[in-house]
């Protein structure tokens, strides 16, 4: 059984997908679900489907203490799904190509500091774009620009809002990560 954790910030809508696709497949497995965000929203999801949570603090991501916890539970693969910092660059080199992130944008367009979530699709709306889409890609030490494993776009052209683009990405991104992520883990 191949091993997964997970780092989210906040709804964790995308958590749920992967651990809910893990536990039907029976290939591999969300071992823990690692959060910045006491109260967020995906704390709630991985205790209903029975994943232990990390919930740590700025200190404690940068002065090694969850890199020894990831090192304890020994991922195959770790999955940032929407997790808002940045990842320490001593926890990237020690774990290559094995960190991925998923971007609700067809990077390189739309990504960098300050490029999360409703932002993103604000920008996208605002230099009326005619589509966007996802992007799922390998984490290195720059915000948003590791290698690019898979994208898909989706036309917005009746998207009045950025929450109207929020929603088909969304869409998008409950369809492919957890399908990508478990085609990533069969070369593993
Ligand atoms: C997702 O749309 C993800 O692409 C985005 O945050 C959202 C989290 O949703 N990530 C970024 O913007 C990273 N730069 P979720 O909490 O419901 O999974």
């Amino acid at each position: 059984m191949k091993k997964i954790i997970v780092f989210a910030s906040g709804s964790g809508s995308n958590a749920e997908r992967i651990i809910s696709h893990c536990q039907e497949k029976k290939t591999s497995e969300v071992v823990r679900v690692y959060t910045n965000n006491p109260s967020a929203k995906v704390i709630e999801r991985a205790n209903r489907l029975l994943v232990p949570v990390e919930i740590f603090n700025r200190e404690e991501l940068n002065d090694g203490t969850i890199a020894a916890k990831i090192a304890q539970d020994n991922p195959d693969l770790i999955v940032l799904a929407g997790f808002l910092w940045k990842f320490p660059e001593s926890i990237v080199k020690s774990f290559p190509n094995k960190i991925i992130n998923i971007h609700p944008a067809l990077l390189p367009k739309y990504g960098g500091k300050g490029m999360y979530g409703r932002n993103v699709h604000q920008a996208v709306l605002d230099n009326k774009e005619k589509e966007t889409g996802i992007t799922i890609h390998y984490v290195n030490e720059h915000y948003d620009e590791g290698g690019i494993i898979f994208q898909k776009s989706v036309t917005i052209e009746d998207c009045a809002t950025a929450e109207a683009i929020a929603e088909k990405i969304h869409v998008l991104e409950h369809q492919y990560f957890p399908k990508v992520i478990e085609k990533l883990l069969l070369n593993i």
